[in-house]
């Protein structure tokens, strides 16, 4: 049976995910991977309204589990509906966020300890856990001036996360790095206060390391085939 590759982006608000995966899937494309990109919360009809009810700005309190009960939700039904299918077809997966979220940001963010998280992960996410994942790592300072940056240019609004202050962010992108210490072969860290096509580059040479290393070893369906060339008209 074909196994896909599981790839998630990590890292504080504002620390370049969704740059660098734009780029990376231009990059897979041209090699003709065969690429699924997904985004958490949501990625679902259903997970995109509980998004909603999660980032809107306003809400109203909600409490940290229920919080996190509300992100496992929206996990359960991306895997069912998303994930789980297109591994099983061989796909190469790529998600803006996963489940180290809910660890970095319930767990140590809002402070409900691993543990609680660990239980729900267990029971939801189970074996299905990612064969690699990037962490952007970025000062929530620089991260929340260039986020600021986006929003004055007309991009998307700053979220309840991002409202929520520095020390937030600084907890949660300490969470981030303690997981990277305990899972190094998995969680890779790359460092984002630098000039975009060198942070590019080492993503690049990560995940094309991963496909070659499947290529080689694997019965998948995930792997890269090299560019037809392109007529020129
Ligand atoms: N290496 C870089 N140098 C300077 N600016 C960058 C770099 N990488 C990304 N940016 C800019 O930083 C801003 C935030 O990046 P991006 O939206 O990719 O972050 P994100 O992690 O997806 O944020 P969010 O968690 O809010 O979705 C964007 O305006 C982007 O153009
Ligand atoms: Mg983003």
């Amino acid at each position: 049976m074909p196994h896909g590759i599981f790839i998630t982006f990590e890292g504080v608000d504002g620390s370049g995910k969704s740059t660098h995966i734009r780029k990376l899937v231009e990059h897979l494309r041209e090699r003709r991977s065969p690429v699924v990109v997904t985004r958490e919360p949501g990625g679902t009809k259903v997970g995109e309204h509980i998004r909603n009810l999660l980032l809107r700005p306003g809400m109203g309190k909600m409490s940290s589990l229920t919080e996190l009960i509300l992100m496992y939700a929206a996990r359960e039904q991306h895997l069912e509906e998303v994930v789980r299918p297109a591994l099983a077809r061989g796909r190469v997966i790529i998600s803006d966020r996963y489940n180290d979220a809910s660890f970095a940001y319930q767990g140590y963010g809002r402070m409900l300890g691993a543990r609680t998280v660990r239980a729900l992960d267990r029971a939801i996410c189970g074996r299905t856990q990612p064969d690699l994942t990037l962490l952007l790592d970025l000062d929530p300072r620089v991260a929340l001036e260039r986020t600021r940056r986006r929003t004055n240019r007309g991009g998307a609004k700053l979220t309840r996360f991002e409202n929520h202050g520095l020390k937030f962010q600084q907890r949660v992108r300490a969470g981030y790095l303690a997981m990277a210490r305990q899972e190094p072969r998995r969680i890779k860290v790359i460092a984002t206060d630098r000039p975009a096509a060198e942070v590019q580059a080492d993503i690049r040479k990560l995940v094309d390391g991963l496909l070659a290393k499947r290529l080689r070893f694997g019965s998948t369906a995930a792997q890269a085939r090299p560019a037809i060339k392109k007529r020129r008209s």
